[in-house]
């Protein structure tokens, strides 16, 4: 049984699936991908005590390069004394061929920095500032899937609004205004995932920048005003017509004058806000 997930915006309950894992005799593995850093910063619950195996990869809330790890809990050797030794040899030979020591390195590098206690500060904020993005987008009248945000990530249906369909339209919008999200499938999908209904985002990066819940609430608010300039907007049903309508869209949105002095105002606040 794996427990994990790609976007999903509150906390996991391991001790839960280790009931249902362990009733069954099931291994049990989690996939911490997303939540890495913050459950090494302690602003998440640890699946450590729960699960057989822990996997993540390196790059996302840990903060490292494009990498991977596998790791098996003492209650996976609890279990199979060479849960270890197999991981191990599924990996190498099994699966892979050389390493990327540079990539190890950084790995290192990552997991070195993860360990300090500013790192407890980054993850704290982390779930500070999606908190009140959440917050700030809902009261502007978005759905968030989940009702707000417990961990690094928010989940917004904009069907209510945009209509099914739309992450594309706030997708493009949002990243000619310098805002980088994606557009993403919500629960009960009535679209496609080409075409989904929803975005997903999160504040990792730029709390990595220094911004904190007034900076959140700005952002939230330039989402809301961008979204608001959308609701003209809707996807074709017939499929055949939306790359089309899209490269239209695309072209008025691009010339829009309140687009134009919304990205300004971004800019502005990345400048403040320097790349560490
Ligand atoms: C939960 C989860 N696990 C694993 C992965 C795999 O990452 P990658 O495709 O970079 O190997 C992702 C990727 O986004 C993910 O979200």
């Amino acid at each position: 049984i794996w427990v994990g997930a790609t976007a999903y915006p509150l906390k996991f309950n391991y001790k839960k699936f280790a009931e249902i894992a362990d009733e069954v005799g099931a291994y049990l593995a989690a996939d911490i991908a997303h939540v890495a850093g913050l459950i090494v910063g302690g602003a998440h619950p640890s699946p450590v005590p729960y699960v057989h195996i822990v996997t993540t990869t390196t790059h996302k809330t840990l903060r490292g390069p494009r990498g991977a790890m596998i790791m098996v809990t003492n209650k996976g050797l609890k279990k199979d004394p060479e849960l270890g030794d197999k991981v191990n040899k599924a990996v190498f030979p099994g699966l892979q061929g050389g390493p990327h020591d540079n990539t190890t390195a950084g790995i290192a590098l990552a997991l070195f920095e993860a360990a300090q206690p500013s790192f407890k500060k980054y993850a704290a904020q982390i779930v500070k500032n999606s908190g009140v993005l959440a917050k700030t987008l809902m009261d502007g009248g978005l759905k968030l899937v989940g009702g707000g945000s417990e961990n690094h990530l928010l989940l917004v249906n904009l069907t209510n609004v945009l209509g099914a369909g739309s992450g594309v339209f706030a997708q493009k919008a949002l990243d000619l205004v310098g805002l980088t999200l994606n557009k993403n499938t919500v629960p009960d999908e009535t679209s496609s995932p080409f075409y989904p209904s929803g975005v997903r985002l999160g504040p990792p990066a730029s709390t990595s920048r220094g911004m904190k819940e007034k900076e959140m609430k700005f952002i939230g608010s330039v989402i809301l005003e961008v979204i608001d300039l959308l609701k003209s907007y809707r996807l074709p049903e017939k499929k055949e017509e939306r790359k089309a309508y899209i490269t239209k869209f695309e072209k008025e949105i691009r010339a829009n004058k309140k687009m134009k002095e919304i990205h300004l105002r971004v800019k502005k606040l990345a400048l403040r806000f320097p790349i560490p």
